[in-house]
């Protein structure tokens, strides 16, 4: 979750031609504030971005000049005129790049910097609202105060408080039109109190506004006398900041990488996650659990007596020890946990939906994992909070699941840290990121279910049957002769004494996955348990068959990760899906093609066929005789 916004050039002409040194120094000593506006479609969140923008006078350069330009081109020139375009151009602009990410506004006032995260309304865009919250500081939630509390409201809040922003603006808008009415206003706030009270928010600043009249914006509302609190720009002018927080706890660095630039120089660079660390400091790297002392803190700038939260590094340490990329800095005395299995709130980004069992990449902090999703525990219904069953997550959803790795990272719940606690999951396949996650707590089964090394190994149970073991991975349409084919394979290796075993689809659904149906998600688990039983059977010494459709390459690819190199032997059974259909030996086609059978491979489920397989067979031009001829012989040859 990484905030793309890099420091914006800004132009403020008046003191810029006063005094460029005097302006660049006030500039560098500004704090930044990171806020992200939500509303729903029309409550008017352009118009207030464009005010924000246009009051403190702080437009950024290429924006000023295209509105200068469009301003000339209408040939209008007064401040509402071109208050107006600069909205039109940030809400055309904003649409433009709804697919692509949120927009990053940058604006600066005399006191502050500030980064905005201007996001689409609509639910589909949940996505890019995650991607705007996860850096920020504060919320502006906007209300249009002629609808009063929406669902998006609701939504967004959830969201808010789940990435963990405490600082929420309630900003009801268009006070104008509601004839500035207190009573208006005192009503929102206090159906939007009872739901903050719900989510467990515990405060939120209200301010009534107008974005197009200017109300409370910079300058106090002379319409609203009623109101004592601050403008909006004030506030956001004096709310804490996330680093100045993080500053606070323990010491922890995620290290981007190693920084060897000659045999003399070993340092570990990244950036503070909290903390703070000096010269002299015991520390730790995890998960490795190895301590020594910091020798130096070294940045472009010169080498520092002590740096923060925030603060980009690269530290040296006294000792030579062992420390890589996505390795763990922390205080010695105080370090983080390090498991390989989580609860972890889910926000499912994606249009396919989740599938549990299936390996996806996961990345938290600075490393990269693979990982697999159990069912969700639940699913949240966030209009009412309530928690409903549910057996996988379709886009937007969010749940609760567990998760495991592949190995142990060390990290921290969410809440507490969201550096080392938040994560987003990606299919490996499409690349695309399909969830954000939160780490709740470590499940404690990991810490106290250990491998227990024995004495009779693999290599052992294969040597005293005289094979290597093996899996050979038949994978095709049904009907396109996979469990023939394997039947005479196995004939054949026990007929040369080989020790073998055939695992079958359709018998393996008789017994250990009898619970399974033909879903995306039941195929899945269907795969995995098999994976997860032809590698057992391997161990034991087997040349293990295996004769399932198996029509995803994501399992396919986690069942040959958990065989050892060169154990797993693909054999794809192309049959094109015409002549499995012509032989339809079980008469199963026929059914799917009268719609009496849902999800069938090759008509209404998809089957992905291998892109690398160890061996192709071609059962139209090969009898299935000579076809397990050629895998007998590439099998013994390896
Ligand atoms: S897999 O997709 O999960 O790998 P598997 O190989 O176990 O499937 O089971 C496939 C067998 O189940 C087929 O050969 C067929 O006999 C039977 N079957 C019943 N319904 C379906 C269906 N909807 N799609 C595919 N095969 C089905």
């Amino acid at each position: 979750m990484t905030n793309p916004a890099q420091d914006p050039v800004y132009i403020a002409e008046d003191l810029i031609a006063e005094d460029i040194d005097a302006y660049l120094l006030k500039h560098q000593h500004k704090t930044m504030l990171r806020f992200i506006t939500c509303g729903s479609v029309d409550d008017g969140k352009s118009t207030l971005i464009g005010r924000l923008l246009y009051d403190s006078k702080m437009i950024f350069e290429d924006q000023l000049a295209s509105l200068e330009h469009d301003s000339k081109a209408h040939g209008t020139q007064g401040q509402n005129i071109d208050f107006a375009l600069l909205v039109d151009g940030l809400a055309a602009e904003r649409e433009q790049g709804i697919t692509i990410d949120v927009a990053y506004r940058f604006f600066a006032t005399d006191k502050r910097k500030f980064i905005v995260a201007d996001t689409p309304g609509h639910e589909q865009y949940t996505r890019n609202m995650v991607t705007g919250a996860s850096t920020a500081d504060l919320a502006v939630i906007l209300i249009d105060a002629r609808q009063g509390v929406l669902t998006q409201t609701r939504r967004h809040s959830y969201l808010v408080q789940l990435l963990g922003i405490r600082n929420v603006v309630l900003a009801v808008n268009k006070m104008d039109l509601v004839g500035y009415s207190q009573d208006r206003f005192d009503q929102i706030v206090s159906e939007y109190a009872q739901f903050a009270e719900q989510l467990g928010m515990t405060a939120f600043l209200p301010i009534p506004i107008s974005g197009l009249a200017g109300d409370n914006i910079v300058t106090p509302s002379a319409n609203m006398g009623w109101y004592q609190g601050p403008t909006l720009l004030g506030h956001l002018e004096e709310a804490p900041i996330n680093v100045a927080r993080m500053a606070d706890e323990a010491f922890r660095m995620a290290v981007q990488w190693v920084n060897r630039p000659n045999l003399d120089f070993r340092g570990f660079a990244g950036q503070i996650g909290s903390g703070a660390v000096q010269p002299g400091d015991a520390i730790r790297v995890l998960p490795s659990g190895k301590t020594t002392t910091v020798k130096s803190i070294v940045t472009y700038g010169g080498t520092l007596d002590r740096a923060v939260a925030g603060q980009s590094i690269t530290l040296t340490f006294a000792d030579e020890i062992d420390c890589s990329r996505g390795d763990v800095i922390v205080r010695a005395d105080a370090p983080c946990e390090v498991a390989d299995q989580f609860e972890a709130t889910l926000v499912w980004m994606d249009e396919h939906e989740m599938l549990p069992g299936r390996p996806y990449l996961l990345k938290i902090g600075t490393q990269t994992l693979t990982a697999t999703v159990t069912e969700p525990k639940y699913e949240v219904n966030i209009n009412t909070l309530e928690h409903l069953p549910s057996r996988t997550l379709a886009l937007n959803a969010i749940g609760v699941v567990n998760i495991s790795t592949d190995r142990a990272v060390p990290f921290e719940s969410y809440a507490k840290n969201p550096d080392l606690g938040g994560f987003i999951l990606i299919d490996r396949m499409t690349n695309a990121t399909v969830a954000a996650g939160m780490v709740h707590f470590a499940l404690r089964r990991s810490q106290n279910i250990h491998w227990q090394a024995l004495d009779i190994d693999r290599a052992a149970h294969a040597s005293i049957k005289n094979q290597k073991a093996k899996v050979v991975w038949f994978t095709g349409l049904s009907g396109s002769g996979k469990s023939t084919i394997a039947n005479i394979v196995e004939k054949k290796l026990h007929a040369m004494g080989k020790h073998t075993f055939l695992l079958d689809g359709d018998n393996v659904r008789h017994g250990l996955n009898r619970d399974l149906g033909f879903t995306d998600a039941d195929r899945v688990e269907n795969i995995r348990r098999v994976g997860e039983v032809a590698k057992l059977m391997s161990d034991a010494g087997l040349i293990v068959l295996t004769a399932f459709i198996s029509p995803f390459r994501a399992e396919r690819q986690m069942v040959r990760e958990i065989m050892a190199e060169g154990e797993f032997m693909e054999v794809y059974v192309d049959t094109p899906l015409e002549v499995a259909e012509d032989r339809d030996v079980k008469g199963l086609y026929k059914k799917a093609r009268a719609g009496n059978l849902k999800n069938f491979t090759g008509i209404d489920s998809p089957y992905e066929a291998p892109e690398a397989p160890e061996i192709t067979v071609n059962t139209v031009a090969l009898t299935a005789e000579d076809a397990a001829e050629q895998i007998i012989a590439a099998l013994l040859a390896s």
